[in-house]
């Protein structure tokens, strides 16, 4: 099979796409772009200064890790630059980040978890960058208000994410399949490597942190009980979302976050979390819940808007509403 490098996918499927326009495939271009410069540092991690914390909390309440510091200033300094985008909105910022005037202003919205799992990296384990892709509402070149950034899941136009793991993968939609790119560090671009990823329907595998059982309510602990009392089901736990997720895409099953007493919004971010993986399970024909609906129909309240989150092969996420639903 001849090599397809992600662009030249991208080309292909704007040219099929007749709204998809060359706005849209540069703003791709520089996403990537970006979490290759990420990786090219996260693989050397050990031998430049960039492990542990700053010694800051974040808006999210959360240490900051210095290289959460640093996928989030190489995101931002690029994409503002692309020429794509309005605003944009990080993890790791309190607040909208509009296109500073002196740059080119596009129509599109980014929303994005510059590096997912970071308390992982310290230890040399999988983290990631999450983003979702929105188009403003609002006519071209006026301020984008905060209303036209809060839009339900289901608006998004693409979403995917960057896997920093023993290889570096791109995973993306466009709304048409989910697509999987293997960066090959030799030639220095994403090759298509998982054309139409699809997750089966019913998984071997449960994914959550058990250790916050104390915190449950009765539904989220039937949850737990259901899969753990199930044939042919075994657990795995990374601690980093994405990948969590990439293996419950991959291999079916379920990753659970379930609302707590002490955090009955769950922990996980809607915006730069579990709409754009919602958005990439659907695409790939599983699903993704709050307990008792869709992800993708839930409108956010603000931008750092909390959701719990069931997400995966779509039996198991059924199965889970189910639970829900008696309680
Ligand atoms: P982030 O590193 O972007 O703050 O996200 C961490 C999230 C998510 O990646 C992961 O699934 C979850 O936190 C793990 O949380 P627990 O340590 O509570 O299990
Ligand atoms: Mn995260
Ligand atoms: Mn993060």
């Amino acid at each position: 099979m001849a090599d397809i490098t992600v662009t030249e996918h991208l080309l292909l499927h704007q040219k099929r796409t007749p709204q998809a326009t060359g706005q849209f495939t540069g703003l791709l271009y520089d996403l990537i772009l970006s979490g290759k410069s990420i990786a090219r540092r996260i693989n050397r991690a050990g031998l430049l200064d960039i492990l542990g914390g700053t010694g800051e909390v974040n808006v999210q309440g959360e240490n900051v890790q210095k290289m959460d510091v640093i996928a989030n200033r190489i995101m931002l300094y690029r994409m503002e630059r692309c020429g794509a985008l309005c605003a944009m909105s990080s993890e790791e910022e309190a607040d909208l980040i509009r296109v500073a005037p002196e740059f080119p202003q596009g129509d599109y919205i980014l929303i994005f978890d510059p590096l997912d799992g970071s308390s992982n990296i310290d230890v040399n384990v999988n983290v990631g960058t999450i983003f979702s892709i929105l188009r403003r509402k609002g006519e071209h070149g006026s301020e984008v208000t905060l209303k036209e950034v809060l839009q339900p899941g289901c608006q998004q136009v693409a979403a995917g994410y960057i896997l920093y793991g023993p290889s570096t993968m791109l995973v993306l939609s466009t709304g048409q399949g989910v697509h999987g790119f293997t960066l090959d560090p030799g030639v220095g671009e994403f090759l298509l490597s998982h054309p139409n990823m699809r997750i089966p329907d019913v998984g071997r595998y449960y994914s959550v942190n058990d250790s916050y059982w104390r915190y449950w309510d009765g539904a989220a602990r039937e949850s737990l009980e259901f899969f753990r009392s199930r044939e042919n089901y075994s657990s795995r736990y990374v601690g980093a979302l994405v990948a969590d997720f990439h293996r419950t895409l991959l291999c079916g099953g379920i990753y659970m976050y379930p609302p707590e007493k002490r955090k009955p919004e769950g922990k996980l971010r809607m915006m730069c979390e579990a709409a754009p993986l919602a958005f990439l399970v659907e695409q790939a024909g599983g699903k993704a819940s709050d307990g008792y609906g869709r992800i993708l129909d839930r409108t956010p309240s603000h931008l750092h808007a909390r959701t719990p989150l069931f997400i995966g092969s779509s039996q198991d996420v059924e199965a889970v509403e189910k639970i829900y639903a008696k309680y």
